[in-house]
């Protein structure tokens, strides 16, 4: 296994009290394969991501428990010199804001070029020429002209191919990319994220996908992971989550995606809020929004279940995963 997060714990330390983000995720990417990391704002997403960087605020943030393995080895236990080289050659994030990720003062291929001068010792010439190359991996036009120009001369989709180029520079075994296309138009995005795709099977990484957008996923996920108040409630096969959820925070959440063979449907919406993290409830955190809470949700906190009646590994963190497959 590429990647395997163990029962990782992560808090915020904040003037009103202390926030738990991350409460006990176990998630696993292998080569190769495509993880969707979905839940609604607040659900410990890019935290995990953060945490799995090595990149997380410390302090405000804690991690309190768990371990990141990353190859058989426990990142949490490198010293930061050696972790700093992991994260460098080995894993590579992808942020929503390219603009505000890219330096605006450096032009693109000076940006991209560092990658090979600080970790290769490469010439200032030979990294400008792989510079080039790169950009034109990601598919940006005249990459030989524009190689000189600075970030806001770019339009927001080709910025955001300009960070996948960043991302890719030193080949790593591990991308993860929190919301990368947000920002874009539709169609836009389209492009980006079939880019993406196709790069990652080419190089055969591993890529960990952050989206609130059920939408994106099923095109390019082989599987998600959804998070709750900092759990993952479900993890599945993309296919098979879209045939049947076995949670009913999933089912939720598949029912809100617009789709158009229902055009003039209303939409359905998960009633309520996400919780406070400040003050989980008690029990299954998605108690107090559930359509099939019973008592016990409000007192035992389900633990992951598998899902034994599914021909492939999947689990649910419900009390009534069997009642949901079936509902
Ligand atoms: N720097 C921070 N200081 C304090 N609390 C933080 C900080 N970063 C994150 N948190 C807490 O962790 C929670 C989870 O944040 P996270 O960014 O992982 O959410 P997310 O699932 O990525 O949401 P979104 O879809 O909005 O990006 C937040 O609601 C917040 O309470
Ligand atoms: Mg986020």
């Amino acid at each position: 296994m590429l990647l395997e997060v163990r029962d990782l714990h992560v808090e915020f330390h904040t003037r009103d009290g202390v926030a738990k983000a991350v409460n006990g995720v176990d998630y696993s990417v292998d080569a190769g394969e495509t993880l969707a990391v979905l839940g609604e704002s607040g659900s410990g997403k890019s935290v995990t991501a953060q945490a799995v960087m090595g990149i997380l605020d410390m302090p405000p943030g804690k991690i309190t428990g768990g371990e990141i393995l990353f190859q058989g080895q426990d990142l949490l236990k490198l010293k930061e010199e050696e972790r700093r080289k992991v994260r460098g050659a080995k894993m590579a994030m992808i942020f929503q804001d390219a603009l505000s990720s890219l330096n605006p003062v450096l032009s693109v291929g000076e940006q991209l070029g560092e990658m090979f001068v600080v970790h290769k010792g490469m010439s200032k010439k030979d990294a400008r020429a792989k510079a080039v190359e790169l950009m034109d991996r990601v598919r940006i036009p005249a990459a030989k002209e524009r190689v000189g120009q600075y970030p806001h001369q770019f339009s927001g989709g080709m910025r955001q191919r300009i960070m996948i180029a960043m991302a890719l520079a030193l080949e790593p075994e591990l991308i993860i990319a929190d919301e990368p296309t947000t920002a874009l138009d539709v169609t836009v995005q389209a492009q980006v994220m079939d880019l993406l795709a196709e790069l990652q099977r080419e190089l055969n990484m591993g890529l960990i996908l952050i989206t609130h957008d059920l939408g994106v996923v099923a095109d390019v996920a082989d599987n998600i992971a959804v998070m709750y108040a900092g759990r993952i409630v479900e993890r599945a096969p993309v296919h098979e989550i879209y045939k049947a959820p076995a949670h009913p925070y999933t089912r939720g959440l598949l029912d809100s995606i617009p789709r158009l063979d229902q055009k003039g449907q209303e939409l359905y919406a998960i009633k309520g809020l996400p919780p406070n993290l400040l003050a989980i409830p008690p029990g299954c955190a998605f108690n107090p929004r559930c359509p099939m809470a019973q008592d016990v949700c409000r007192t035992d906190v389900p633990p992951l279940y598998e899902v034994t009646e599914s021909p492939v590994p999947r689990s649910s963190a419900c009390h009534f995963w069997k009642e949901c497959l079936h509902g």
